[in-house]
């Protein structure tokens, strides 16, 4: 081999070592500056640092077949006042089994407010009432409905 064959090879490998060192450097001082402009561009876990809270819309109110899910109530004019006023105490059942006209529901009401710290119902007095005597009137007294629709039998002897 000739010394200048030796020192043309010596010249490449200098010439590939800086390239590849100030290749290094550039792409190292590419890192540093994106890094400098924005310290998440690297965070590959992408963990978010605001948390999100999101939400969670869970209906109270739901109603299904007319029928208000969460205490039974028919779906009627009203329906949210007596949800809010009459179903904190007790079961919204004890409310619906109770059949009655607007009299005893009023004397009801009274009597809770004057025993059972039931509030001051104010103008909603008259809508639960209202909605009540619509949705769960009393049974009706009296004379049963005529009866249709009969096959009668003859009487033998
Ligand atoms: C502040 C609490 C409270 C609220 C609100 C309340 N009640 Fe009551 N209610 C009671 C208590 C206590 C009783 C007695 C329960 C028992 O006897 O076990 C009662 C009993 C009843 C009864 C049964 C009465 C009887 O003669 O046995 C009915 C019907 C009733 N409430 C309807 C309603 C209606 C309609 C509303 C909405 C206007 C309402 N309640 C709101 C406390 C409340």
């Amino acid at each position: 081999m000739s010394k200048e064959e030796d020192f043309r090879k010596y010249i490449k490998k200098v010439y590939r070592l800086t390239a590849l060192f100030s290749g290094l450097f550039i792409i190292a001082g590419g890192i540093l500056v994106i890094y400098s402009v924005n310290p998440d561009f690297f965070n590959f876990r992408k963990e978010s640092t605001t948390p999100v809270y999101v939400a969670i819309e869970e209906d109270e109110d739901t109603i299904e077949n007319g029928i208000h899910v969460r205490t039974g109530l028919v779906d009627a004019e009203g329906l949210m006042t007596v949800v809010n006023n009459c179903t904190n105490c007790h079961s919204a059942k004890l409310v619906i089994q109770n059949r009655m006209n607007e009299e005893r529901w009023n004397a009801t009401i009274k009597w809770m407010q004057e025993t059972q710290n039931l509030w001051d119902l104010g103008n909603n007095q008259s809508i639960i009432v209202n909605y009540l005597v619509t949705n769960y009137p009393p049974p009706e007294l009296g004379r049963r409905a005529n009866l249709s629709d009969i096959d009668w039998y003859e009487l033998k002897d």
